[in-house]
């Protein structure tokens, strides 16, 4: 069984204190966010409405200097946004200087933006976040040309493929959840050892790379990936060397250099890793990805499943800990499936873990935000927003509705299941993973390997939080992390 020795877990404290978030971490910086919320900042319209049109102009300001309303958001989140809903309403200028954009808030938004009917929005206003380390991933394609991608990608997440997928996935986790993983320590962080055991199955479910083979490559891919991926959230936002935006840059082109030489491997080759699926995969009418196609989306793919799993499989086990009753609930349905290997019919079985699955994910929801542009001068709930708006739906914020969840706060999983089911009193209310023509392709996928995960983790070992009374907190400047790497003491149970 592998130790933390005091040295490393020193070093990698320190080492979490520089690089969380300023905002999260400066003394005072509780008391700054307050006298902000409260500070009555001039406000002014984004565009002033036709003549004769009706429409109102969206409002709002430009915060403080430079980085606008940047402490708020990091710190607070949805509980910022929702704020701005209660105090200022649904539509609200954030008119920063790094992406100016509208935030379009609650239900009635989501579902205008998601359902997108005049196809009014477009995925451009994902670009200045993460376009050029992401550029031509689905999620970054509109209208025609999206739909035909999707229709292809589709063919990777068919069920008989996706069970292929499950039997790699409980492969890797099986042997590092028993192996790696560190038992009766307070010191072992949960978040990065999810991290890794998420970027693990990613090189055999996504690369095809057997465990423990090519072991240097992979280290080398993942590394790559890990500063693509952190790329969007940089300060200085263009490429000077030796800074984030610029190691983005160059991680992204070494990336694109290791899938072209994979896919010329994989081209015509048998196999069930996702790559070579995609390498295989056309739509009804036998269109097929360009190998340039199968880089950007492996690419993207990698992103978007990673952080988002790693993120949902940490939240469910901190709420697990916290709760035990919950956590004996999930754990008597992994005892009656045993040890044995996994199939999606088995864990289909696993309701409760559905219900906590829901439940983690609406109170700390992966993808807090869902980002697009206006493609031509339009309405939204009675407000005008000119061609070219940068606009934000919120679903990390519409999870957190009082009027929808009673008691927001509360983790209570029986609130997704019959004959409560709160989440279905407005068809938006409830969107972790999207909703309309972008909804989250890979959602089934992520969910039988967050499922995986937790019923190998729950037969294996009791969670139990590092103290009592302990509560986790999040950096929100992007997917939400928890900023101590979220320790839990794993107990083992035989
Ligand atoms: C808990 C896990 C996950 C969450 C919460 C999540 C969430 C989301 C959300 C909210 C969107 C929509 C973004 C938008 O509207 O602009 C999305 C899109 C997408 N996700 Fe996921 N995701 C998860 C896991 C995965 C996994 C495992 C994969 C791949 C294996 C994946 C692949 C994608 C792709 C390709 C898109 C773009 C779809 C399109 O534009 O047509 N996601 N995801």
């Amino acid at each position: 069984m592998p130790t933390i020795s005091t040295k490393d877990y020193v070093l990698d404290q320190a080492r979490r204190r520089i690089t969380t978030s300023p905002f999260l971490t400066l003394p005072g910086m509780g008391w700054v966010e307050k006298k902000l919320l409260d500070y009555p900042w001039p406000q002014h319209p984004w565009a002033e409405p036709p003549a004769g049109s009706n429409l109102k102009p969206v409002m709002g300001d430009g915060g403080l200097p430079i980085i606008s309303h940047m402490i708020e958001m990091f710190r607070g989140g949805p509980d910022f946004w929702l704020h701005l809903y209660r105090t200022r309403g649904p539509m609200v200028l954030m008119d920063s200087p790094i992406i100016p954009s509208v935030a379009a808030l609650g239900p009635d938004a989501a579902q205008a933006i998601y359902s997108n009917r005049n196809k009014d929005f477009s995925q451009q206003g994902w670009v200045p976040a993460i376009g050029p380390f992401f550029k031509r991933g689905l999620m970054l394609l509109d209208f025609d040309e999206h739909m035909f991608h999707r229709r292809i990608m589709q063919e990777a997440f068919v069920r008989s493929r996706l069970a292929g997928y499950v039997e790699h996935i409980d492969t890797v986790v099986s042997k590092v959840v028993a192996e790696d993983w560190v038992a009766d320590d307070p010191r072992f962080l949960l978040y990065p050892a999810m991290k890794e055991l998420t970027l693990d199955i990613a090189s055999m479910v996504f690369m095809g790379h057997e465990p423990g083979t090519d072991k240097e490559l992979v280290t080398k891919v993942n590394r790559a990936f890990t500063i693509t991926t952190r790329a969007g959230n940089a300060i200085i936002r263009t490429s000077v060397p030796p800074f984030t935006w610029w190691r983005g840059l160059k991680a992204r082109e070494y990336l694109e250099q290791y899938f072209e030489q994979r896919v010329r491997e994989r081209r015509g080759k048998e196999g069930s890793d996702l790559l070579t699926v995609l390498c295989q995969t056309e739509d009804e009418d036998g269109n097929k990805f360009s190998d340039e196609d199968i880089v950007n989306h492996m690419i993207f793919l990698m992103m978007a499943a990673h952080d988002t799993s790693t993120s949902t499989a940490t939240t469910m086990s901190h709420y697990l800990a916290a709760n035990p009753e919950w956590q004996q609930r999930c754990r008597d349905e992994s005892d009656r499936l045993g040890d044995g290997p996994l199939d999606i019919e088995a864990l289909e079985k696993l309701e409760s873990l559905d219900l906590v699955m829901n439940e983690s994910i609406r109170l700390v929801s992966p993808v807090q935000w869902a980002m697009r542009q206006t493609v031509r001068d339009t309405e939204l709930l009675g407000y005008y927003l000119p061609k070219g708006t940068n606009v934000i739906a919120y679903p990390g914020m519409n999870h957190r509705l009082e009027e929808i969840y009673p008691e927001p706060y509360k983790f209570d999983p029986d609130r997704f299941a019959e004959p409560r089911s709160e989440h279905k009193k407005h068809r938006y209310a409830f969107t972790p993973f999207g909703g309309g023509a972008h909804k989250c392709i890979g959602m089934v996928f992520g969910q039988l390997e967050i499922k995986t995960i937790m019923h190998r983790l729950l037969r294996r070992y009791r969670l139990e939080l590092p103290r009592p009374g302990y509560q986790a907190r999040y950096d929100y400047g992007g997917m939400p992390v928890p900023i101590d790497g979220m320790p839990i003491v794993l107990r083992p149970l035989h």
